[in-house]
């Protein structure tokens, strides 16, 4: 059976990610930040299931996400998401397009793990009784049930990231915008967060210092500077990446 088969691209779920996949279209993107250039007429288009981006620190991999849910604008040039432009439909994109924070903090709006999970979906006109399914659903597929009542600010980093991917992923994205997701994870978790990975039916954009997470996939991106320097497989993609960075 090859990768391309629909069943095994979507791994236990049998759901096809090309079928979810949005198509993001960076057009002449250049953001100035603070008088520093953090994207450098970017012009590039995402359309596949799984794309890896790599690049030094500062390089400008969060700026290029936060780009595509238009958190961060363009001083020049414009983002597009099925169509949609990223500043001036930032709330339609939002809805199909979840954002894995760097810093999960950034995520987290009530103190107790059930009850923040459960403000994103009624947020999204989910009805009470869904809204506990999808909860419990999306804890399940992580394995963090244990975590439901728990207060959010006692977790440790790699738990509240967890819980920030189970409110992500209980909304039911196409696309998940993956910002460093295993930053702050142990190996145990790490590896949970890869095979979660593989398994998602949603399109999954993943930056990562983590190589290893992204080796496996049909697509790497490199930035440096705040420009594309190289797009192509995975391992030559990364083959470059570590040799230039020796
Ligand atoms: N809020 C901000 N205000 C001003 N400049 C910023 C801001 N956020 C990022 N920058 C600058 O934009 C550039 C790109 O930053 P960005 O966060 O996109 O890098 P990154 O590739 O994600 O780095 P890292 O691997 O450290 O997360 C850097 O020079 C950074 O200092
Ligand atoms: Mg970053």
């Amino acid at each position: 059976m090859s990768d391309t088969n629909p069943e095994r691209a979507g791994g236990a779920t049998g759901v096809d990610p090309r079928a979810l996949a949005q198509t993001i279209v960076f057009s002449g993107v250049t953001v100035v930040r603070d008088g520093r250039t953090a994207l450098d007429r970017v012009s590039i288009g995402f359309e596949e299931a799984r794309i890896g981006i790599v690049g030094l620190n500062g390089s400008g991999k969060s700026t290029l996400l936060k780009c595509i849910i238009g958190l961060v604008k363009p001083s020049a040039g414009s983002v597009s998401v099925d169509g949609r432009d990223a500043v001036g439909e930032a709330r339609a994109i939002r809805r199909a397009t979840g954002f894995l924070f760097q810093d999960p903090d950034n995520q987290i709006v009530f103190p107790v793990v059930g009850e923040d999970l459960g403000f994103g979906l009624k947020n999204h006109g989910y009805s009470r009784a869904e809204t506990a399914d999808r909860v419990e659903a999306a804890l399940t597929r992580l394995a963090i049930r244990h975590l439901a009542s728990r207060r959010i600010h006692e977790l440790s980093g790699g738990e509240k990231q967890l819980v920030a991917l189970a409110g992500v992923l209980a909304l039911a994205p196409k696309t998940v915008l993956f910002d460093e997701p295993t930053a702050h994870l142990d190996l145990k978790n790490r590896n949970r967060l890869r095979d979660v990975l593989q398994a998602l039916p949603e399109q999954a954009i993943v930056v990562s210092h983590d190589l290893e997470l992204v080796a496996d996939f049909p697509r790497v991106v490199m930035i440096e500077a705040g420009r594309i320097v190289r797009d192509g497989p995975a391992d030559e993609v990364l083959d470059h990446y570590r040799e230039a960075n020796r």
